[in-house]
């Protein structure tokens, strides 16, 4: 599977953000990483729909929208009307509504992720592989960019590659926090194939962080 880099516009300077993403897009990256935080499910508030509604009318970058927030199956039919093309939410959030969840994203015409944090282990997703077309493993604690890479998270990655592979799933596994040009390799050997990253694009130079990732 080749790789894929999902910029995380958190770590993007919202006075210039039409002109980060437009590099962003010129840069080579496919997907782009869209993180709502309510300040509930993570102590951190960030955007929500219209920040969506507006960079959705000039980008034709894939929306990779990641729900930090309580009760998600609330606001799966706005995301997707406003253009969102896979919407991912927490474990931790929907709990015994994951199911009914993945099936209204489904439902709404997108593609369905389903998150974990770094403390939640790999068998309380067992139920949904095979039903989620993507698994994002958090690498940080979720709510804020510019955090270090979770070490122990190497063999989370390790073992939901297997456990996929084990039921012929050839799944998206995405990772998200701390991910840099010296820690990149680690997790793409380890089974990642869509790698978020904030800082590690938006700090500097957007082009040259984006082709050091590739
Ligand atoms: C954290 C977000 C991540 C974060 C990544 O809650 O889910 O997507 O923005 O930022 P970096 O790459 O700087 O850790
Ligand atoms: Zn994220």
């Amino acid at each position: 599977m080749d790789v894929i880099i999902s910029p995380s516009i958190l770590a993007a300077d919202f006075n210039i953000l039409g002109r980060q993403i437009q590099e962003v897009e010129r840069a080579g990256a496919r997907y782009l990483h869209f993180d709502v935080c309510d300040g509930v499910f993570v102590p951190s508030i960030s955007f929500g729909m219209p920040v969506l509604a507006s960079i959705r009318k000039n980008s034709g970058l894939l929306f990779d929208v990641h729900l930090m927030i309580v009760e998600p199956i609330r606001y799966v039919e706005e995301f997707a009307d406003l253009g969102a093309d896979i919407i991912t939410f927490h474990l931790e959030a929907a709990g015994e509504r994951t199911m009914e969840t993945i099936e209204r994203i489904h439902k709404a015409g997108c593609k369905a992720g389903l998150s974990i944090k770094p403390a939640t282990p790999v068998s309380a997703l067992e139920p949904y592989l095979g039903k989620a077309d993507m698994i994002l493993l958090m690498t940080v604690e979720p709510g804020f960019g510019g955090q270090k890479y979770i070490p122990s998270s190497t063999e989370k990655i390790r073992k939901t590659r297997s456990l996929l592979r084990a039921r012929g799933l050839d799944t998206d596994l995405e990772v998200d926090g701390g991910i840099t040009t010296g820690n990149i390799s680690v997790v793409k050997e380890a089974g990642a194939n869509v790698i978020v990253a904030g800082s590690a694009v938006f700090r500097g130079d957007i082009t040259e962080n984006i082709k050091a990732l590739m």
